[in-house]
């Protein structure tokens, strides 16, 4: 039976070291803020953007929230995004993720100040990371990258496989988990990959993040595998008052039986993405205040 790790705990532990931070600014009488944009109405970005809100307010952070309805257009969007860039008290800036159809995401991304993207979505962060360069890194792959770290998974030499290329999460892991302090071989599977579950196999480290519900089976995973579950995906359940529940890209309890350590959804990765997006916040307003 697999150990799990325990993201909440994690993410916990991490929040309490960056409560003294937050203190030590306030004494100095900076509050860290993050403003928050989202547009529309989808109700899973809704449930990620008040969690995010709802983070900031325990650790004593403001957050600003701006809400745009779907029929914003691209200049109003930038133009919120703008005059977060311009506001002193604004240390992070969070656009939600998807933009309505129709919007160019990368040009909304693109008008974030590489100063304030504690998303570590602008080209300019993301290229730092490549070359590493301080900056700030993408909360995901940052917080999976500290749940593996903190369970003590041998990095180096291991072969990591990734399935999912995104922008926010398969790529950006694969970059940092080839670093040299972490100094992984990695594979990164996608839709055009064949058999798959050849590569998988082979994962001392296999990490889902391909926003498929239970795409990993059991027989995918090498015994003993740390298995990291990024997915967040929302079934039918009509057992649940809310008519659906939530599971990951892993076939859990099956995956369980075979995989050395396992990350559950929820519960895993996500409280971790949060965590990650606080700790740039408070890098930002302390960059800012120096
Ligand atoms: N959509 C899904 N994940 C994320 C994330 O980490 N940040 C933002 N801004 N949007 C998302």
């Amino acid at each position: 039976m697999a150990t799990l790790l325990d993201g909440k705990k994690l993410a916990e532990e991490v929040r309490a070291g960056l409560r003294p931070r937050v203190e030590a600014l306030a004494a100095r009488g900076v509050v860290p803020g993050l403003a928050v944009l989202l547009v529309g109405e989808d109700p899973a970005s809704v449930s990620y953007v008040t969690a995010k809100e709802k983070a900031c307010a325990e650790l004593g952070m403001n957050s600003f929230e701006k809400r745009l309805p779907a029929s914003a257009t691209e200049n109003e969007i930038v133009e919120t995004v703008r005059a977060f860039n311009a506001d002193p008290t604004v240390h992070g800036i969070l656009v939600q993720l998807p933009l309505p159809k129709g919007i160019s995401e990368s040009r909304v991304i693109e008008a974030i100040s590489p100063d304030k993207d504690v998303d570590g979505f602008t080209p300019v962060n993301i290229g730092r990371m490549v070359i590493g360069e301080p900056c700030f890194l993408p909360c995901t792959p940052h917080g999976v990258i500290k749940l593996i770290e903190t369970a003590g998974v041998q990095t180096k030499g291991a072969h990591a496989v990734i399935v999912g290329r995104s922008n926010i999460v398969g790529k950006p892991l694969a970059n940092l988990l080839i670093r040299k302090s972490i100094n992984a071989t990695v594979t990164i599977c996608h839709t055009g990959t064949k058999d798959m579950a050849d590569h998988t196999r082979k994962a001392d480290i296999l990490i889902a993040c391909a926003g498929v519900p239970e795409l990993i089976k059991a027989d995918m995973v090498k015994p003993g595998a740390c298995v990291i579950d990024v997915g967040v995906n929302r079934v039918d359940d009509a057992t649940k008052s809310k008519g659906w529940r939530l599971v990951g890209d892993v076939d859990f309890n099956a995956v369980s039986e075979v995989a050395g350590s396992i990350t559950p959804v929820p519960g895993g990765v996500g409280p971790m993405t949060i965590t990650m997006l606080m700790f740039n916040t408070v890098e930002s307003a302390e960059k800012a205040s120096m």
